[in-house]
């Protein structure tokens, strides 16, 4: 294991001891959460699977939500984090439901032993060491694709990034912090995917939330000398308002094999 992943794998069991199964386990930004939940759970209805893979599932948070709305599909999470698999099997109010298994799996490791109609990550690929570990996650993934079967990616990348945080300074805000342990996506990483699968589409699925949260919400809370609350009824709002355009560092990508 080298540092930078030993560093996230630290960091994602602070979070798993500290949170639990709370969202804020996997993200203080709750709000952006369901956003993301929103966009999977389109997809699963649009393609039909009956085999779904979460990888990077963490605390299980979205698996179990989805598992939930979905009784007539098996799914499986996994994650390298043992911590994380702990609370996503044994730390909920609830069981995981029948159809909801979780496994602890590093995917840099070893290849994934069954195969799926459906694969999605949600902000896992950005949490590998290197862009050739993100690939060889990308390989693994479309080994572990059933022919005709979906994978899609929710991942931040470094275009949207450097942007914002130039707008950011531009109104006088501090650049946004990126973990040292995560590396932002980048297209060559989309070049690699789409030599093994069809892109089906690319939405920027939190446009109109990463420009109301940290430009507008961000320099309200900064000239009234407030610190940055992801509950905030503003962050409320901008996941619930239409996402219009391509702003911020978020990208969904649906591919088919
Ligand atoms: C931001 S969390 C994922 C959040 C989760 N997908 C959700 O929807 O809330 C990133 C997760 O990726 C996992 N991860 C990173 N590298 C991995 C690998 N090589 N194999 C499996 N899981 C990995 C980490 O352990 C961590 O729990």
């Amino acid at each position: 294991m080298n540092d930078k992943q030993d560093q996230m794998l630290r960091f994602w069991s602070d979070r798993a001891a500290t949170h639990g199964a709370d969202p804020r386990a996997n993200t203080n930004d709750v709000h952006l959460r369901s956003l993301e939940i929103s966009y999977v759970d389109q997809a699963i209805k649009d393609a039909d699977p009956s085999s779904i893979l979460d990888f990077g599932c963490a605390n299980g948070f979205s698996t179990h939500r989805l598992a939930s709305t979905h009784p007539n599909r098996s799914f499986l999470g996994i994650d390298l984090n043992r911590d994380m698999i702990q609370v996503a099997s044994m730390g909920h109010d609830t069981r995981p439901p029948e159809n909801l298994a979780f496994q602890c799996q590093d995917i840099e490791a070893e290849p994934i032993a069954t195969s799926f109609d459906f694969i999605y990550c949600i902000r896992v690929l950005q949490n590998m060491p290197s862009m050739d570990a993100q690939k060889g996650a990308i390989d693994a993934l479309c080994e572990a694709l059933h022919p005709g079967g979906t994978l899609v990616t929710i991942e931040s990348y470094a275009e949207g990034y450097s942007i914002l945080n130039q707008d950011r300074e531009a109104l006088g805000l501090s650049p946004l912090p990126i973990h040292p342990h995560l590396t932002l996506l980048t297209p060559e990483l989309d070049e690699h995917t789409g030599t093994m699968l069809n892109q089906v589409r690319q939405d920027s699925l939190s446009s109109s939330y990463y420009l109301i949260t940290r430009l507008v919400y961000s320099s309200l809370a900064t000239q009234a000398g407030e610190a940055i609350d992801y509950d905030h009824p503003l962050h409320k709002l901008a996941a619930q308002v239409p996402q219009v355009g391509t702003y911020g560092p978020q990208l969904a990508t649906i591919y088919r094999k």
